[in-house]
């Protein structure tokens, strides 16, 4: 089994390069179906969600190259594609449903599998349902799979979703392109995510308003066309490393993600002591070039107070991090979890590591404490992974992060990286442990 194993205390200093958005990438890949022809994206980040993503467009009959190293992904659209996202592919990766509204759309029918996904609680697509049912089609659950069909096309509509769903918003959009009329969505999410895919949609001659509000407005069209797009930065990631700074009074800069992506964050960093600075467009490592910011971190953070929220909020994705923070802060901290039933495997974990932390329904109150002990843990979920890394930068000793798989899903060059940062981190091979029977 390999492990990551770090060994504390230790502290991030330097920089790191962040390219594009996992969970905006794999839409915008996803997106591609709505036109016929070669769609190319570009800034796409080295990471397992990516090639499972390029396995289920190469199924559906796209033919697809993608060049890690360059970050480009070339996809191949023809006119007829196939329906059916099965189930091996949507259980890796519970994104593989953002392919049911561009099929439903453009042909007619998908079907597409009922997805497992991280260990994060139940997330539920009935938005998505209720939405392209809205739209016109019927969808029904048939042997695990949705079953949609909109055999006269799609036809605009108002839709008032529940809650602001990233994913459903993403689906409806996509769908109400090629609807015929106008379809207006309220309490639609905001996301940095929903405008990237918003954006290449209208590059593609879609007819979208409202972009980044809560109300957005598609005028269906009879066709799109393939385009070159670059993929927003990873706000995720970037999130990641500067709390990775913060957490280890460290000094981190990260190029490719600017502060406007990250407003509550960076608030909620300088509040635990940390210094924050916009270094707005620096250049980055493919050329090009773009944001930045610079994170110095205090010899002993102190704690804070974070609720989750839907963007421009805090992100529910950094939630670990915040935990990883306040459980080696100066005082008490406290994390309201408010989008997803909470992920409390990862405070198991962090436990393991001397973390002091208390449960009460969806917050999670910490006690700081001057450093944890290294320990062997286990990851549960990509964010999950990457907490327990940091958690480790103020261990003692040495502490092994189990689970890998999950945390390469979502961080490229996790080790590379950290290791640049002067983190003593490697990938060593653990011997299976006790074996019975
Ligand atoms: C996306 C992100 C994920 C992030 C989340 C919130 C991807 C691949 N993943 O997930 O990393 O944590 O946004 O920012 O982009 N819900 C329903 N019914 C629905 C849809 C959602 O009840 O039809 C609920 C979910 O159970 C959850 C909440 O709404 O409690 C948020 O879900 P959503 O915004 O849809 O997140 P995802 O798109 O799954």
């Amino acid at each position: 089994m390999e492990v990551f194993r770090l060994t504390g205390p230790a502290s991030l200093h330097g920089s790191v390069d962040v390219r594009g958005a996992k969970n905006s990438v794999l839409k915008l890949m996803a997106a591609s179906l709505l036109a016929v022809g070669r769609t190319t994206i570009t800034n796409v980040p080295a990471i397992l969600d990516v090639r499972i993503m390029v396995e289920l467009l190469g199924r559906l009959g796209c033919v697809v190259d993608y060049d890690p190293d360059a970050g480009i992904v070339g996809i191949d659209v023809p006119a007829e594609v196939g329906i059916q996202a099965d189930y091996e592919l949507v259980r890796a990766m519970r994104a593989s449903i953002s392919v049911l509204g561009p099929l439903t759309a453009r042909m007619k029918a998908a079907h597409v599998a009922l997805p497992g996904g991280d260990a994060i609680g139940s997330r539920g697509l009935d938005m998505h349902q209720a939405g392209l049912e809205a739209l016109g089609a019927t969808v029904h659950l048939e042997h695990g799979y949705f079953v949609a069909t909109a055999q006269a096309g799609l036809r605009g509509t108002e839709i008032a979703l529940d809650f602001p769903s990233v994913g459903a918003t993403e689906n409806l959009v996509m769908a109400a392109t090629l609807a015929r009329g106008e379809t207006v969505i309220s309490n639609a999410a905001k996301e940095p995510e929903i405008v990237d895919i918003c954006t290449m949609l209208v590059e593609m001659g879609a007819k979208i308003t409202g972009i980044g509000t809560g109300l957005i407005t598609i005028t269906g069209v009879d066709a799109l066309r393939p385009v070159t797009h670059r993929t927003v930065g990873d706000r995720i990631v970037a999130g990641t490393y500067a709390f990775g700074a913060a957490l280890s009074a460290g000094d981190v800069t990260v190029r490719g993600v600017g502060l406007e992506l990250l407003p509550n964050v960076a608030i909620k960093l300088r509040d635990s002591g940390a210094v924050v600075d916009d270094l707005g467009d620096i250049p980055l490592a493919d050329g090009t070039t773009g944001q930045g910011f610079r994170v110095i971190g205090t010899r002993r953070p102190r704690s804070i107070r974070v609720a989750t929220m839907p963007f421009p909020g805090f992100p529910t994705d950094l939630q670990p991090f915040v935990i990883g923070l306040n459980s080696v802060a100066d005082g008490v901290g406290l994390l309201s979890e408010n989008l997803f039933e909470a992920r409390w495997r990862f405070v198991q974990e962090l436990a393991r590591l001397g973390a002091k932390v208390r449960i009460d329904g969806n917050h999670a109150l910490v006690t700081g404490v001057p450093e944890l002990s290294g320990a062997e843990v286990e990851a549960s979920d990509i964010r999950a992974g990457a907490g327990l890394v940091l958690a480790g930068l103020r261990a003692t000793g040495v502490t092994e992060v189990s689970g890998i798989d999950h945390i390469e899903r979502g961080y490229e060059n996790f080790v590379a990286n950290l290791r640049k940062l002067g983190a003593p981190i490697e990938r060593v091979v653990r011997a299976e442990g006790l074996r019975f029977g």
